[in-house]
């Protein structure tokens, strides 16, 4: 697991805090320096002004200088970081220049370091110590988990000192700091789980983990066995999971069961390894499809901080896990299913598995008779073709949960993009001796994939999120270091969060 390091919030001001490296930011060439850093310049004697009138220190964007300050401070020594320019400012900027300063510190060697959190530009404390958190947790995140040679040299931030001047900006940043840390702890959870080899992340690893989260956290949980599924009809999830010699398991997880409170459904790929099955993948790259469990990752993560947060809503999350393997029991292109709603599908390739698991889990919600039922899956390669691996495809069959969506994730930096789920391509999907089919053409790939999905979930509005870009990525990003990514799990937090605001 990826730990978190000591926050500590305090009463303080950055020009008056002795220790051992201070942290700073400062927008591009000021026209003149505010706040925090005003007041340290001064004691400071103008050497920042001078700094940054000498063009020394320009305050771009991600850029980070580190000063000894020889005596001229309490603090020995103060890391400078730019915000870029002040009228392009986000909190999106915000946690990558939060990101930027802890990587640099870290790599520099530094285990500590004190900030003094002060609002900016219309940003208030709460929402800057989140983000700040955010950045900071998410950018200095690191997969370790394996690494035995010279795991000492593995460095780290140990220790982080937030400083408020005021109590009520000490109370605004405490509650930011606390949303932060739950937030990053959950996506450090996804991260840990998509980044885990499918050799030790399997099916049954996935359910333990569950299992220990719902105890720990008083959530229900149920892990149905194959035999149990294939019982209750599940027949789509059967054919994945029967080619596998490790057991598949069917996770559902419940908070805030019985009390009233609006019921919403999360439900999550969760595909161990995906070799394609008997339609096997190129053996090139085909190590990444230990990510195809993403979803889930993100489902079980959000269901973890939902209930650290409290957060008012019934949630039922849903975690299909089985592996897609060859073998002499696996399903093969031509077979026939039976899905939990009735509706029977032509296998025409085995590595469309992923929609065939999530039709039976997405039926499967519908029993809780949910208000609105949100998939994330690494669905289709088509999707990271349309998209790339920055972006979220966003499908559904109801405007305002779409919308409510795209707000959510203009607000996390997350980004979706929508594309259509229009009559005409369902088409693609007509069968001749079935139902449907689980694949069309070439075309379409991503949309054909949230059609098929599409008759699995009623009248209820739903949302099916294409994660299969953004999951994991193989080039840092400002606070997502490459590998597993956890996404959809800020997106999905906000989301709920927003729900509960009415919003
Ligand atoms: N897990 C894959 C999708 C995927 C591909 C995720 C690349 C991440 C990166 C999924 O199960 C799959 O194999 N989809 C097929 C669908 C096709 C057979 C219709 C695909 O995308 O090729
Ligand atoms: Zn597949
Ligand atoms: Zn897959």
């Amino acid at each position: 697991m990826g730990d978190l390091m000591e926050i500590r919030v305090e009463k303080g001001s950055a020009e008056k805090y002795s220790c051992d490296l201070l942290l700073l930011f400062t927008f591009e060439t000021p026209a003149r320096l505010e706040g925090p850093l005003e007041k340290v310049d001064r004691e400071w004697k103008g050497f920042i002004t001078n700094l940054i009138k000498q063009g020394d220190f320009k305050g771009e964007l991600f850029q980070c200088q580190l000063i000894y300050t020889q005596g001229s401070l309490p603090a020995q020594r103060v890391l400078l970081g730019g915000l870029g320019k002040r009228e392009e400012f986000d909190l999106e900027k915000w946690r990558g220049a939060s990101s930027k300063a802890g990587q640099t510190l870290r790599d520099s060697g530094f285990k500590k370091f004190a900030f003094q959190v002060k609002g900016l530009d219309g940003y208030i404390e709460e929402g800057l110590a989140e983000s700040f958190m955010t950045g900071l947790l998410l950018g200095t995140y690191q997969y370790k988990e394996f690494k035995t040679v010279e795991r000492e040299k593995i460095k780290e931030i140990e220790e982080v000192v937030l400083l408020g001047e005021t109590d009520e900006e000490i109370r605004s940043i405490q509650k930011g700091v606390r949303l932060g840390e739950i937030v990053s702890e959950s996506v450090y959870l996804a991260r840990d789980l998509v980044n885990g080899p499918s050799n030790v992340i399997t099916p049954t690893a996935l359910a333990e983990k569950a299992e220990q989260i719902a105890r720990d956290l008083g959530i229900e949980i149920q892990v149905l066995e194959l035999s149990q599924v294939e019982a209750m009809g599940m027949g789509a999830f059967t054919a994945v999971a029967k080619g596998s010699q490790e057991p598949a398991k069917f996770i559902t997880l419940e908070y805030n069961k019985g009390k009233g409170l609006d019921t919403i459904a999360l439900v999550g790929k969760g595909i161990t390894f995906d070799s394609g099955g008997i339609s096997i993948k190129p053996s090139e790259g085909m190590e990444r499809m230990k990510d195809d469990m993403s979803g889930a990752a993100a489902v079980l993560a959000t269901m973890q901080a939902a209930s650290k947060l409290q957060i008012p809503l019934h949630l039922v999350g849903v975690l299909p896990a089985t592996e897609n393997l060859p073998s002499g029991k696996a399903y093969k292109p031509g077979d026939i299913l039976k899905t939990l709603s009735g509706q029977t599908v032509e296998v025409i390739s085995t590595d469309a598995e992923g929609r065939l698991i999530l039709s039976d889990a997405l039926t499967y919600s519908l029993q809780y008779q949910p208000k609105t039922i949100i998939d994330l899956a690494t669905l289709t390669g088509a999707c990271v073709i349309a998209l790339g691996n920055y972006v979220t495809g966003l499908f559904g069959n109801d405007e305002s949960l779409l919308k409510r969506i795209e707000e959510a994730s203009v607000k996390t930096g997350e980004k979706v993009w929508r594309l259509p789920l229009w009559d005409e391509y369902f088409e693609y999907l007509k069968s001749e001796v079935a139902d449907f089919r689980n694949v069309g053409a070439r075309a379409a790939g991503a949309i054909i994939g949230g059609i098929f999905l599409s008759k699995f979930v009623g009248k209820v509005p739903w949302v099916h999120l294409d994660i299969a870009g953004p999951a994991s990525i193989d080039k840092d990003r400002p606070y997502i270091p490459k590998g597993g990514t956890g996404a959809g799990v800020r997106l999905l937090i906000q989301f709920l969060q927003d729900w509960v605001k009415g919003n």
